[in-house]
């Protein structure tokens, strides 16, 4: 979107509920008011609903259901996620431009948004089904002054943000099955990836990747998995929703930065109602049955086996048994 339909689109939002004259947005963009009058009908030509009036002026009464950057950095207060938001119609994998424009000097906080993915993955090398229009599919840079031992605590910081950005959006209640899937029933609404570029000792940047089920119809997921729609009985929001999402991200990791690892391990047991259950654990060449008692204070689970020995997991999936 240009400078001036941005301008136009933001003198708009600022007044909710409101007409703001012609003459008003002429002189706020420094333009005629013809030229106005274009810049909106360039609005609504991408679904925007603006009414007209003679001598009020124009009113902002729908937003399109579109992953913009303007609509999801209008008025976000974040330190650094969202800073920048490259926004697409398809890609292959937001996690692959992200590790691209790491490459070249992106700043921390730069997201990558698309409305579907032709090749989004999943951890373990799985597909993540990404239809269109429909889900969240985002990457969030990072670029952490942490040693690479640290780094998968990420991703259980991003697990609290996005349980808790979807409990307030939603009402909903998802469980977070560790490390990082969220559930709702039992049935996954949510994934979250975390990639990593690093030297030996040297973190260069993070990649987190979400990926949410939000208006997805049933029948374009698997089995296994459901949406947010499917769970609350409602169309969501899914603009409001991925910038509560950047906020609760962006608050997270800043505590998390400034040693606050201990009240989010304590924030992540409060929604992982699965601990105390009966779990079958997945490892390299493996499996545990047991209990899951805990995660410690290294984000490592840790199962009761039914041999009574307990085991602290630090890579694997957890399969639930109930
Ligand atoms: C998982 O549960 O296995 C993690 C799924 C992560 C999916 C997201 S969608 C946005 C980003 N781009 C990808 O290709 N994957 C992640």
């Amino acid at each position: 979107m240009a400078a001036l339909e941005e301008a136009v689109l933001y003198a708009l939002k600022a007044k909710p509920g409101e007409f703001v004259s012609g003459e008003e947005l002429s002189r706020l963009s420094g333009v005629s008011r013809t030229a106005i009058w274009k810049e909106i009908e360039k609005l609504r030509a991408e679904g925007y609903k603006i009414s007209a009036r003679p001598r009020q002026g124009y009113k902002l009464t729908a937003v399109p259901d579109r992953l913009t950057a303007q609509e999801l950095r209008w008025n976000l207060k974040t330190r650094v996620v969202g800073c920048r938001v490259h926004a697409y119609e398809s890609t292959d994998s937001t996690m692959d431009l992200s590790h691209r424009l790491a490459a070249s000097g992106e700043p921390e906080g730069s997201v990558v948004i698309t409305e579907s993915q032709n090749k989004g993955r999943g951890r373990m090398g799985r597909v993540w089904a990404s239809p269109r229009g429909t889900g969240l599919y985002f990457s969030v840079l990072f670029r952490p002054a942490l040693p690479v031992s640290r780094v998968p605590h990420l991703t259980l910081v991003a697990a609290v943000a996005v349980a808790e950005a979807v409990a307030d959006s939603t009402g909903l209640r998802p469980d977070l099955k560790w490390p990082n899937d969220l559930l709702i029933d039992g049935k996954k609404i949510c994934g979250i990836l975390t990639e990593l570029n690093a030297e030996v000792n040297r973190v260069n940047y993070v990649v987190v990747g979400v990926g949410m089920n939000v208006n997805t119809a049933k029948s374009d997921l698997p089995a296994h998995a459901t949406s947010l729609k499917a769970q609350a009985g409602e169309k969501i929001d899914r603009i409001a929703l991925a910038r509560a999402l950047f906020q609760r991200i962006d608050a997270r990791y800043h505590q998390f930065l400034g040693g606050g690892w201990e009240p989010i391990l304590e924030a992540w047991r409060s929604h992982a109602r699965f601990l105390g259950s009966r779990v079958r654990v997945a490892l390299e060449g493996r499996v545990i049955d047991g209990h899951a008692l805990d995660i410690d204070s290294d984000g490592a689970l840790l199962v009761r086996a039914d041999t009574g020995i307990v085991e602290s997991v630090s890579a694997g999936e957890v399969l639930l048994v109930r």
